[in-house]
């Protein structure tokens, strides 16, 4: 049975063959993007002018002034070009050492978007207080610590210096170019002929000739092109760009002369470490594009648009990191080339905006998180159950069939946390309204669901059916908060998977408290609200860049005017962020006291990781989808978007068994773990598969479950100190070189487990990274391997039941064995604490743990407990202690720790909770004794080791203490006497 009404087949009809018709040349490249193109073509004539290319902008020396308490400086800009027009510059250092340089166009004929920083950043930054501008005859500069930022007048450049050294330039390529506004009938001056190009194999001085004579002759057009390219109208495909307000563009380089890496600027399917686009043979001929897409079946190697985009890049060496963020919401292209094997060159293309630059000084790449997270804040603490696994698919058709799923998944003892309903649970993709034929009992379903500890997750998409029958859409109307076409009235119409279809203005504060309104459970006195739904279900918010089947880009026209007469393309890559945050905040406050949201997001921004997780989109069940995915998590959590997965199993496509195993083992690696399907694959959940497929994925799922405490312990650190949940080799090891490039294998949070999934067909082995001399432990084998202190590859087994996973010596992990149907059922579950002793004898690691669904945690009701290791004089002690106890005061932590006592309620809640397991792996041989400190002699057995070499390599020897009797919340020590 088709689980749609005639009126959703009909509506999917019409939908599906735009989207089917989506291929790359649906998506704009840089050349058939106007400012793009022009910004491009600065930038290639600088090149061609070499030497003599300077920058026609200078700070307007005279106009300098200095705030009272000497932090911020503002000036006047010119270009020499435009000797009318006025900029205005502010540079602003905050107490952390960040720069924000903000550069705008002063009584322009219009006003530029100033906005995309108040959504990204949590609050206004605290300035420093102990900055003293120092202006000079050619600069104004600021020393602070080791940093000093300088603003060099003519031309105009800023440049951070850490050491005396450049770490971050600005206009020292002389790209910087704010197009100001302009009236069209105003002619501007033209050449008549195009700039003459130099014939190639001229020689320098008589290119340098040429062009000095045309910028005698017509300096605008030398700098800006001798056509308006683009500037009053854009044509794409079918579609007309009615630009309104004319070229407005911004471009700027940004170049970091002491740094060869770069990465960041998500979302992209490429490598970690960024490619480059532009110079000596680029890997891609298209700069890095930020405009939030729904592009059909992405490529798995691109620089183009994908569904969310975030501003920010690191740029790294051994000596030091720094980072970028770029406040701007519009459009905007990167390119990136290598001046040197040491340097990096980017330059930057924004269709509209004031620039709003933040330097982010490092110099390491905790410091750049920790600078990043002060201002966009950091990642969300989620729900502990979000991190169990999700069920997803399009669609299960009714609630027998989620009824059936569950029941498929406890025969077989599986576990599973959430189950998840795509679009056709809504009737006429009505979103809310539940097709009654096969969801004719929702809540019923809900507790079915619930009874076992778990949630739902439910699609909520920001297209609302323009029909008068549909309460979401009636009301949004009535209010006047959708989204208005060129005209700057009425509604905007477009074609979603709803049919004809309007958008909720999220900018238009009228929207939120209503928006909030809709997800009551409860009936209101006043207006709709979602009663045939529970606090058991959480939302999922798809296509909210937004995806419009028929517009230009398969989004919403750049001239569609928002809330404050902001046109679309100021705000585009903002729009699919304040959806997923405006639903966050709706299922939280659903109930008093609120409850942890969990808010799937497709588009996001900076800033998004407040709020919930995303995932990587329609990715292909093909095994480059998979690599790829990994470096893109990756990715995103430099964005701060650490709660992020791709689809399991690939969203189009039916993986063979062995793809999908192999998907099951990323899977459950990423922080988010969600198998999901397309409505025309085949059913594959993983109890469908034959022997002994499906004993391996249960065995994973299983793996996943047992590492919960690993996993909420490292999002708990994320969520304070902003440092990635996954965390790619350069941010462990900043100094080794090798590991710059290695983006397949990775460490999760602090835990000291290295993961290297297979994403290849047949593999049987597979090579390993080991980035130090220190042991790393197999995960499951015990074998011991020995890295090198300039980093050694080992080879090891990764037969189809085998995932490569290590624990770097020196760790302490925290698990939990026992099998359980749904996280939530572990709660009093005992533990099992892996001491993998370093080479040296010694091991650290941590346990967070709280109720894992309220905002308690906030107010002190948590447990935060450090285990370590230490050998002396043929003596192992285990011990444990408070850690929230200990940093109660400390600052980095925040609020969090302030109300902190041991005896909290969460903590009595498992104040009987045991460790029942102790594996010590490393000891030299066996041991003499074993017993807690100040107890007898307890139960342990010995298995020797079997060394390979005189390394430490070979099969660790593994001591196991059995039920110690030692309780998580209390202080102990464990003596093993060698
Ligand atoms: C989009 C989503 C996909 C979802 C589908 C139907 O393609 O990316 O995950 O299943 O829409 O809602």
């Amino acid at each position: 049975m088709q689980p749609w009404t005639l009126l959703g087949v009909l509506s999917l009809l019409l939908a599906v063959p735009d989207a089917l018709a989506v291929k790359s040349h649906d998506f704009k490249t840089c050349s058939q993007a106007g400012f793009c193109r022009r910004g491009r073509a600065l930038s290639a004539r600088a090149a061609e002018a070499k030497n003599t290319w300077k920058s026609p902008y200078s700070v307007d020396v005279s106009s300098i002034a200095i705030t009272p308490n000497k932090a911020v400086f503002t000036a006047g800009v010119k270009s020499s070009l435009y000797p009318d027009i006025q900029f205005g510059l502010e540079l602003r250092v905050h107490d952390d050492g960040v720069v924000r340089v903000r550069m705008d166009e002063i009584n322009g004929l219009r006003k530029r978007y100033d906005e995309a920083a108040s959504w990204a950043l949590i609050s206004e930054p605290t300035i420093s207080q102990d900055i003293t501008w120092t202006t000079g005859k050619k600069d104004i500069r600021a020393k602070y610590g080791n940093n000093e930022v300088v603003v060099a007048f003519e031309p105009l450049t800023v440049s951070l210096l850490r050491g005396g050294k450049p770490q971050i330039v600005l206009n020292g390529r002389g790209l910087l170019h704010m197009e100001h506004f302009r009236t069209k009938k105003v002619e501007e001056t033209k050449t008549e002929e195009a700039a003459p190009v130099p014939e190639e194999g001229a020689e320098d001085a008589a290119e340098q000739a040429v062009f000095e004579a045309e910028k005698e002759v017509n300096p605008r057009a030398w700098f800006e092109g001798d056509t308006e390219d683009d500037w009053w109208e854009e044509r794409f495909s079918t579609w007309t760009d009615s630009k309104p307000k004319g070229p407005e563009s911004l471009s700027i380089d940004i170049s970091f002369p002491s740094h060869g890496t770069i990465y960041g600027i998500p979302q992209h399917a490429t490598r970690l470490a960024l490619p480059t686009t532009a110079g000596d043979s680029p890997t891609f001929t298209d700069p890095y594009r930020l405009y939030n897409a729904d592009v059909f079946e992405y490529l798995a190697s691109s620089p183009m648009s994908l569904y969310g985009s975030i501003p920010i890049l690191h740029a790294h060496s051994a000596d030091s990191t720094v980072g970028i963020f770029h406040a701007v919401g519009s459009e905007t292209w990167i390119d990136v080339s290598h001046a040197s094997d040491k340097s990096t060159e980017t330059h930057w293309i924004s269709e509209s905006g004031i620039l709003d630059l933040f330097l982010m000084p490092g110099p390491t790449p905790a410091d750049v998180f920790a600078q990043y997270s002060r201002l966009t804040g950091t990642p969300v603490l989620p729900p502990h159950w979000s991190l169990g696994y999700h069920q997803c698919r399009w669609n299960y058709i009714s609630s027998d069939d989620v009824r059936t799923v569950q029941r498929r998944f406890d025969e077989e003892d599986m576990p599973v946390d959430v189950f998840w309903l795509d679009i056709e649970y809504a009737e006429e993709h009505k979103y809310f309204m539940w097709d009654a034929k096969n969801f004719p009992d929702p809540v019923e379903m809900t507790n079915d669901v619930a009874a076992n500890g778990r949630k739902m997750v439910v699609i909520v998409d920001p297209h609302l059916k323009r029909t008068s029958n549909y309460p979401a859409f009636q009301e949004a109307s009535d209010r006047k908060v959708l989204v208005m076409p060129s005209s700057g009235e009425g509604e905007y119409e477009g074609w979603c998977w709803s049919g004809s279809s309007s958008w909720i203005d999220f900018f238009n504060p009228n929207a939120w408290d209503w928006w909030k309104s809709l997800f009551k459970t409860t009936a209101l006195k006043s207006g709709w609200s979602w009663t045939s739904s529970t606090t058991d279900i959480h939302i999922w918010n798809d296509m909210n860049e937004p995806s419009v089947f028929n517009g230009p880009e398969i989004s919403m026209p750049r001239d569609n005017v928002h809330y404050g007469g902001w046109e679309h393309r100021d705000v585009h890559n903002i729009n699919g962020m304040l959806f997923s945050n405006l639903t966050s905040k709706a299922v939280q406050e659903r109930t008093d006291p609120p409850q942890r949201p969990f808010v799937l997001t497709r588009s996001f921004f900076a800033g998004s990781q407040r709020f919930g997780a995303m995932w990587t989109g329609d990715n292909l069940g093909t095994w480059e989808h998979m690599a790829v995915g990994i470096q893109m998590v990756l990715a995103n959590g430099i964005g701060g978007m650490s709660f992020a997965g791709s689809d399991v199993g690939g969203f189009f496509g039916n993986p063979e068994p062995e793809m999908l195993v192999r998907w099951y083992q990323v899977g459950i690696f990423n922080p988010f773990l969600r198998a999901h399907a397309h409505i025309d694959t085949k059913r594959r959940e993983p109890f469908l598969l034959e022997q002994p497929y499906k004993g391996i994925v249960k065995d994973l799922l299983r793996l996943r479950y047992t590492m919960l405490p690993v996993w909420y312990t490292a999002f708990r650190e994320t969520s304070v100190t902003g440092v990635p949940v996954l965390r790619p080799h350069y941010v462990m090891f900043p100094k080794d070189t090798k590991g710059f490039t290695v983006d397949d294998q990775y460490f999760i949070g602090a835990s000291g487990i290295l993961v290297k999934p297979i994403t290849t067909k047949g593999a049987t082995e597979t090579t390993v990274y080991l980035p130090e001399d220190e042991v790393y432990y197999d995960y499951f084998s015990h074998h011991v391997y020995r890295g090198a202190a300039k980093g050694k590859d080992i080879t090891v087994q990764a037969e189809l039941h085998q995932v490569p996973v290590f624990v770097r010596g020196g760790s302490i992990v925290p698990t939990r064995e026992r099998p359980r149907r749904s996280s939530p059922l572990m709660k009093l579950d005992p533990f099992t604490l892996r001491v993998a002793l370093s080479k040296a004898g010694s091991a650290r690691g941590e346990l967070y743990l709280d109720d894992g669904v309220s905002y308690a945690h906030e107010k002190g009701q948590f447990v935060w407990r450090e285990f370590s290791a230490q050998t002396a004089k043929k003596t192992v002690r285990i011990t444990t202690k408070d850690l929230g106890a200990e940093k109660k005061d400390a600052a980095v932590d925040g609020v969090a720790l302030a109300s902190y006592n041991p005896g909290n309620t969460f903590a009595e809640t498992i104040k009987e909770v045991r460790v029942e397991k102790i594996v010590v792996e490393g000891l030299g041989g066996k041991p003499a004794s074993v017993k807690v400190e100040g107890g007898k002699e307890l139960v342990w057995e010995y298995a020797p080791g079997v060394a390979a070499n005189g390394k430490g390599e070979g099969v660790a020897g593994v001591l196991t203490i059995k039920d110690p009797k030692v309780l998580v919340v209390k202080d102990w020590a464990i003596v093993i006497q060698m």
